[in-house]
């Protein structure tokens, strides 16, 4: 009886509350899921410029733009969460590239607005989603999080430069943050609905499913690379595992109370060429391809080094191997086919 009383009513009441910002876009909601499972009340904050109303479904939703600090302030204010998971973000590597204020102010200047929001409404905990680009193309690999920065591009800067906003932070106001670098993410939550859906598409991983059933013809961007089939490797890691992460690093700063950067991916690369034979043989699709020039900038190979997550998150990659990473894909596509047939 006390336990049913438990479950009922004083469980839901203890429920703490994190604010994810971009928790309507891919990896957020994955992050509002995982959050949910484990007892949390994600609180999601979203523009809606990329991410989807209909992927907000485990806690409130506040409609709300980076650069509004007040409204920011008052969420804050009003549901007293224990963290912000900050993963809002233009994204868009070419984007950048082409209007590199819209990143600077939406990246850069939004931290600025979330930070000082927070130290208003007196919230001191946060996990930032960084990324490889703060790397460029590292002499070394793997990849340790020490390398020194060489971003080579305006989002690769924007992350970097919001590291370096969060260094000053912690040493003045103390707020502190875990940093994590996602390295390539892909995959989805099959019970979820959830995958990654965009109107301007640029991940590889979609655009290939799209080129093998009868869309666009996929762009290689580049086949001389110093590789062994000559196409680009990257360390593509499962959403659900970037997820994890988030919970970890809860925790992690729960204990703790000190800010560290962490690499995420598998510590494993996959050429272009190779994940589309292995998409090809899931699907029993060819996927129509072209070879176009490389994109400035681009590293021929990038593989994560995950020793430091592993031992002191206490966190490794459980879903990642890339079958699965794109057979989840191939699920939530056909399940969302399926759904919205006529
Ligand atoms: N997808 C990857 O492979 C990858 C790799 C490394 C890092 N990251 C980082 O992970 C985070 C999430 O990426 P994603 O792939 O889920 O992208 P996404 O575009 O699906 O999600 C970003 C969300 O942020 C929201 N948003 C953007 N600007 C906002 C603003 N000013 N105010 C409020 N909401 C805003 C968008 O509407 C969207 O829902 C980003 O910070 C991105 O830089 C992603």
């Amino acid at each position: 009886m006390l336990k049913v009383l438990l479950c009922l009513f004083i469980f839901p009441l203890m429920a703490q509350n994190v604010l994810v910002t971009g928790g309507a876009g891919f990896i957020g909601s994955h992050v509002c899921k995982q959050l949910h499972d484990q007892g949390y009340t994600p609180i999601t904050y979203d523009n809606l410029e990329c991410g989807l109303e209909s992927f907000v479904k485990w806690g409130p939703f506040v409609k709300g733009d980076l650069l509004d600090k007040q409204t920011l302030a008052a969420t804050i204010k009003k549901y007293k969460p224990v963290a912000v998971m900050h993963l809002a973000a233009a994204i868009s590597v070419r984007e950048s590239t082409d209007n590199p204020s819209k990143h600077y102010w939406n990246n850069v200047v939004g931290t600025l607005s979330l930070l000082d929001a927070m130290r208003e409404a007196g919230c001191d905990s946060l996990i930032f989603s960084s990324s490889c680009a703060v790397y460029g193309t590292p002499e070394k690999l793997p990849v340790v999080e020490t390398t020194p920065y060489a971003p080579q591009s305006p989002y690769g800067r924007t992350k970097q430069m919001i590291e370096t906003i969060l260094k000053d932070y912690d040493d003045a106001y103390d707020i502190k943050t875990v940093t994590l670098r996602y390295f390539n993410v892909n995959g989805c939550d099959q019970d979820s609905g959830l995958y990654e859906q965009r109107s301007d598409q640029f991940h590889l991983v979609p655009l290939a499913f799209n080129a093998a059933f009868g869309g666009d013809q996929l762009k290689i961007f580049g086949a001389d690379f110093p590789t062994a089939d000559g196409t680009a490797i990257r360390d593509y890691i499962h959403v659900k595992d970037i997820a994890s992460a988030h919970i970890k690093s809860l925790a992690y700063l729960e204990k703790n109370r000190r800010s560290d950067h962490f690499n995420l991916g598998t510590g494993h690369g996959f050429s272009v060429k190779g994940v589309l034979d292995t998409i090809e043989k899931i699907t029993g699709k060819t996927v129509a391809a072209d070879v176009v020039s490389r994109r400035p900038g681009e590293p021929s190979k990038i593989i994560a080094d995950i020793t430091k997550a592993k031992h002191i998150l206490e966190w490794k990659p459980e879903h990642s191997s890339l079958e699965n990473i794109l057979g989840s894909y191939y699920h939530a596509l056909k399940q969302n086919l399926l759904e919205n047939k006529p």
